[in-house]
């Protein structure tokens, strides 16, 4: 069984989170509301970047996310600038000995007046795909 979590404080995020959820063929949740989570093969883990950095939320998730809840974990996100969280991701995990795929999705996402309308249904398309393609994979 795969999972998909999320954190998202404008939407953007959550669109894609929706659309990840939809390739793995499960439902999206969101991190505050994830207590409950058993052992994930792919673990889908999707954030943003605010002020340089992954959200407090998340960061919290991760800290408390036990090896068991997760075989892998696969990194998606939206920013302004199109940065990844993946490796601050990585540097809570991988110590902990949960391994973060080298492969990740990341778009941009809109903000103030930058990049508007993204993510887009292109972009949604792209990462349900990517979805689809990694759980098949069984990265
Ligand atoms: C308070 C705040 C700070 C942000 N800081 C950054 C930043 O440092 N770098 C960046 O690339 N994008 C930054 N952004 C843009 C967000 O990463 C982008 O809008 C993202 O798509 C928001 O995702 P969400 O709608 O899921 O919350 C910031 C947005 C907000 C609201």
């Amino acid at each position: 069984m795969n999972a998909v979590i999320y954190v998202s404080k404008c939407g953007n995020t959550k669109k894609l989170a929706d659309a990840i959820a939809k390739g793995a063929g499960v439902k999206a949740q969101s991190a505050a509301n994830a207590a409950n989570l058993t052992q994930a093969d792919i673990l889908f883990i999707g954030d943003s970047i605010y002020g340089g950095r992954m959200s407090g939320v998340l960061r919290r998730f991760l800290q408390n996310l036990d090896r068991k809840q997760a075989a892998k974990v696969v990194v998606f996100g939206t920013s302004a600038s199109g940065k990844s969280i993946r490796a601050e991701v990585t540097s809570i995990l991988e110590p902990k000995g949960i391994p973060v795929a080298g492969e990740a999705f990341h778009c941009k996402g809109s903000f103030l007046c930058v990049n508007l309308g993204h993510p887009n249904a292109a972009d949604l398309e792209q990462a349900e795909n990517f979805a689809k393609q990694t759980c098949k994979a069984g990265l």
